[in-house]
């Protein structure tokens, strides 16, 4: 197996304290409360005794009044609630973690390539060359109303919007050449103005002259991750993107996706080796398969039953609060649909789901079965990743996200399942360089 074949290990920190993760034992044990800078160093620390590549936040900023028409049900239960901004947490994290790369999400709907450019720019070069950027279009009424909007901007329309503002950042990351920088204090020449370049972008929606005023970073540029699902999505991903989030939930589905966006990488003359994958992936550790069974239960019970059509509520941007008995998610897809949102994640639900489940019995499922699962002992769960690896195309790897409790979940993940990964060879015991791309892209 060669070096870019083997798995890529991500874990997306965004849902550590909403979702009913708070409620899980191990949860913020010996902490103040979630947010406290001690709890995510310490989390960087256990990722990179793992050698993991990435830890991710994601970000809607928005509060979820979707479920019964206000924000009580997100609030009351923790639901998609709180959400902090956590970039100023990445440089604490870098430190404590030299190893690790991170990523926060920023939306290209609601702000300004100028100012994503730079502040990419800034955050390359604290962390030293380990920042990734989700570039989001954002799918959810809330948060556009509190960037102003009235009515969310249409699907279509976002990912045209998202096309020019990559264009925009991408320039504004390659006007200032890599060798700019002179500094010679006996002649006083600090850079070379021939290597500094006015991009002057007009276009649709932006108008932005250049250069950016900041010294290149170093990797010129944050790695680009993209979770489209979408046609438009797939194409912004296959485009841009150095890494894409998927959420499929079988292995054929992630062999099609695979091959849809190998497909589309061609028509943008790029290679599959430019976009790798990472799954999300729900991973629960224990001592023999009958203990992840008891596991698996416990976090069921300590999920209200409600839950999921809060969740799904947030998600898909309708009220499932209105779900008559016996009604089936089928029923459902119309109303999604004309939510201009996440009608791709739905899609997949659909076709993945039996048809003849209804609505308040998937609502139960969704928290948990969203994702791919491996449950059970080391083996297992080893044994289960690497026929999805392999099964998919050996091309990216997983990021580990929901029904995880820090620190108990993830230092069992890096304790346990970790030593296996890389026993078999699947995945790195040391970092290949000091930089994020290097590590996760190479
Ligand atoms: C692992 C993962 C993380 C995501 N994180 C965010 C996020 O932080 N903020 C956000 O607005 N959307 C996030 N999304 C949603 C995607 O950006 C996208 O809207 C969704 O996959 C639907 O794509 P589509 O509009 O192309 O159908 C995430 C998706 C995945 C799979």
């Amino acid at each position: 197996m060669s070096e870019s074949q083997t798995i890529r290990l991500a874990a997306d920190l965004s849902f550590l304290h909403t979702d009913y993760m708070w409620r899980m034992p191990g949860s913020w044990v010996g902490y103040d409360y979630y947010s406290t800078s001690e709890f995510y160093e310490d989390i960087a620390r256990i990722a990179q005794r793992g050698v993991m590549d990435m830890l991710f936040f994601g970000d809607t900023g928005g509060t979820p009044e979707d479920y019964g028409g206000n924000h009580e049900a997100g609030v009351k239960y923790g639901a998609k609630w709180p959400r902090h901004d956590m970039a100023p947490m990445i440089p604490l994290m870098a430190k404590a973690a030299p190893g690790v790369g991170f990523a926060i999400t920023m939306s290209t709907t609601y702000h300004h390539p100028f100012y994503v450019a730079r502040f990419f720019n800034a955050l390359d070069h604290v962390t030293r060359g380990r920042i990734a950027w989700n570039a989001v279009t954002s799918a959810y009424k809330n948060e556009a109303a509190n960037y102003g909007f009235d009515e969310m901007m249409e699907h279509d329309e976002r990912y045209e919007r998202a096309q020019e503002f990559l264009e925009v950042t991408g320039k504004l990351w390659g006007s200032v050449e890599p060798d700019a920088l002179i500094a010679d204090r006996e002649q006083g020449i600090f850079a070379d103005p021939t290597k500094v370049h006015r991009i002057d972008h007009r276009g649709r929606y932006f108008n932005v002259r250049g250069p950016l005023p900041a010294l290149p970073s170093p990797q010129q540029k944050p790695v680009i991750i993209q979770a489209g699902l979408s046609g438009p999505g797939m194409d912004l991903a296959a485009k841009y993107a150095d890494m894409q989030f998927s959420t499929r939930r079988t292995v054929a589905s992630m062999k099609q996706h695979r091959e849809a966006l190998d497909k589309k990488l061609a028509s943008f003359g790029r290679k599959p080796r430019d976009v790798g994958i990472l799954w999300s992936i729900r991973i629960q550790v224990a001592e023999s398969d009958t203990d992840a069974k008891q596991k698996e239960r416990h976090y069921l019970e300590s999920i209200r039953p409600e839950a999921g059509l809060v969740e799904m509520s947030a998600q898909y941007n309708v009220d499932f609060s209105k779900a008559k008995p016996g009604m089936r998610l089928a029923d459902f897809a119309d109303e999604v649909r004309a939510q201009k949102g996440n009608y791709g994640s739905f899609d997949e639900l659909l076709k993945t789901t039996d048809p003849a489940v209804t609505v308040e019995e998937f609502g139960r499922r969704f928290l948990v079965d969203r994702i791919l699962v491996a449950a059970g002992t080391p083996k297992t769960i080893v044994d289960k990743l690497e026929e999805m690896h392999f099964g998919s195309g050996a091309n990216g790897g997983f990021i580990l996200g929901r029904g995880y409790s820090a620190m108990d979940n993830i230092r069992e993940f890096v304790e346990f399942v970790v030593p296996e990964l890389q026993r078999r060879g699947l995945t790195k015991t040391k970092y290949a360089g000091p930089t994020l791309r290097e590590n996760m892209c190479g």
